[in-house]
């Protein structure tokens, strides 16, 4: 097969869609791989390092998407990509349809075969093409929290680790999924008093399990959570209620009683975020203060350590595109239900509930189209 890697064109979009490690093992198998240059360059991917892997470097998208069978990216493509799409092409990458009326019209235009990370699933009821990007959140939530505990950056002026003598910040981190676990990793990890909070009591008994008393658990209720986070020096909001907004589990009257220079940190905002204060931020200004509490609510927090970002997605996406290349798509769809659910576009159709649904289309069931 033919695989397609463009450069990224979203503002601020340094992650590309395959590594070159990928590209090797595509090669080898027997298939071409065409990288439009410089789509790693701003990662350290470099030109030579995609040619050394076996990949073809071509100039522009255009020659890209009017050659490949099966285009490999990160986000969304954008108004211009959509109209590059050709009839019957596999388009794997991010997409997020539900809030999306103009990208969803121009996949069901384009006639292309559209297959959605974000709702590839597990054996285990995850989403693996999801988490990667949460363990990369939630992790530099804590690196982004102490960062703005700092008293340049407006915080307390707090050390999450403490020193000998010092006692260590109290770190709260309010729901204990993907995201939560990864934060509460690196606040230990830091030497931080960490307290995970989640409504669900064999999640709890899980975490509780794995990490012993170092970890402290409790259940998530109204009072908990106001015990909590009125005490704590940064607080994490990593809650997910699948296809909801995010649940407001933090007023402003909460902020009132915290420490001056308090730090929240809100994950979640992807979602709407789970503090009544929060607002979605960008990288190139991360924080402001309300309540004398500073607020880090960076919409794409993976966007920040691009390259790590690349590796990790790519890690989880290669094996469903070796899938995709070795079988065609719709007997690797066929073959594998987990797969068969990331359909969303299929030839004109909306293959996902959901999403027809939500934006007033026909549903044709995946398993129909690929039959
Ligand atoms: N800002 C970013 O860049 C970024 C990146 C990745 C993920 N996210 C977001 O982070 C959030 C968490 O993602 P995840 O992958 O960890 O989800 P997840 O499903 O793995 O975990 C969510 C957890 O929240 C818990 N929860 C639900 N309601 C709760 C409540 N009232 N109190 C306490 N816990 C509650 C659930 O039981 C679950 O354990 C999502 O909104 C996701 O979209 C944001």
């Amino acid at each position: 097969m033919l695989i397609g890697v463009p450069k990224e064109i979203k503002n601020h979009e340094y992650r590309i869609g395959m590594t070159p490690a990928g590209v090797r093992e595509l090669v080898a198998a027997g298939h071409q791989v065409i990288v439009q240059r410089d789509g790693g360059t701003a990662i350290g991917l470099t030109n030579e390092r995609y040619e050394a892997a076996g990949a073809t470097l071509i100039d522009t998208a255009e020659e890209i998407f009017a050659t490949a069978d099966m285009i490999v990216k990160v986000k969304e493509p954008q108004p211009n990509e959509c109209k590059m799409l050709r009839s019957g092409q596999i388009l794997f990458t991010y997409l997020h349809l539900a809030p999306d009326p103009e990208q969803t019209k121009l996949l069901v235009d384009s006639d292309a075969v559209a297959i959605a990370y974000e709702t590839v699933t597990d054996n285990h009821g995850g989403l693996p093409l999801l988490a990667p990007m949460s363990e990369v959140a939630g992790r530099m939530a804590i690196q982004a929290g102490a960062h703005s505990l700092e008293k340049a950056q407006g915080g307390l002026g707090t050390l999450l680790g403490g020193v000998p003598g010092v006692a260590p910040a109290k770190v709260v981190v309010i729901g204990g999924g993907v995201v939560g676990i990864n934060a509460a990793r690196m606040a230990m990890g830091l030497g931080a008093d960490v307290t995970i909070l989640d409504r669900s009591l064999p999640r709890l008994k899980q975490l509780d399990e794995v990490y012993g008393p170092q970890l402290k658990t409790l259940y998530s209720n109204v009072e908990s959570i106001e015990d909590e986070v009125v005490a704590a020096d940064l607080v994490v909001g990593a809650v997910l209620i699948p296809g909801a907004a995010a649940p407001k589990l933090v007023t402003r009257e909460h902020l009132k009683k915290m420490k001056t220079g308090a730090v929240v940190v809100d994950v979640a905002i992807d979602q709407g975020g789970c503090f009544e204060t929060s607002r979605a931020t960008t990288h190139q200004e991360p924080t402001y203060t309300v309540e004398d509490v500073v607020h880090y609510c960076v919409a794409n927090m993976p966007g920040g350590v691009a390259r790590t970002s690349t590796f990790a997605l790519t890690n989880a996406t290669l094996p469903f595109v070796q899938a995709l290349a070795n079988k065609g798509y719709k007997q690797a769809l066929k073959d594998d239900v987990h797969l068969l659910n990331g359909l969303n576009v299929h030839r004109g159709n909306i293959t996902y509930k959901a999403v027809a649904d939500v934006l007033g289309y026909a549903y044709q069931a995946p398993a129909d189209a690929v039959s």
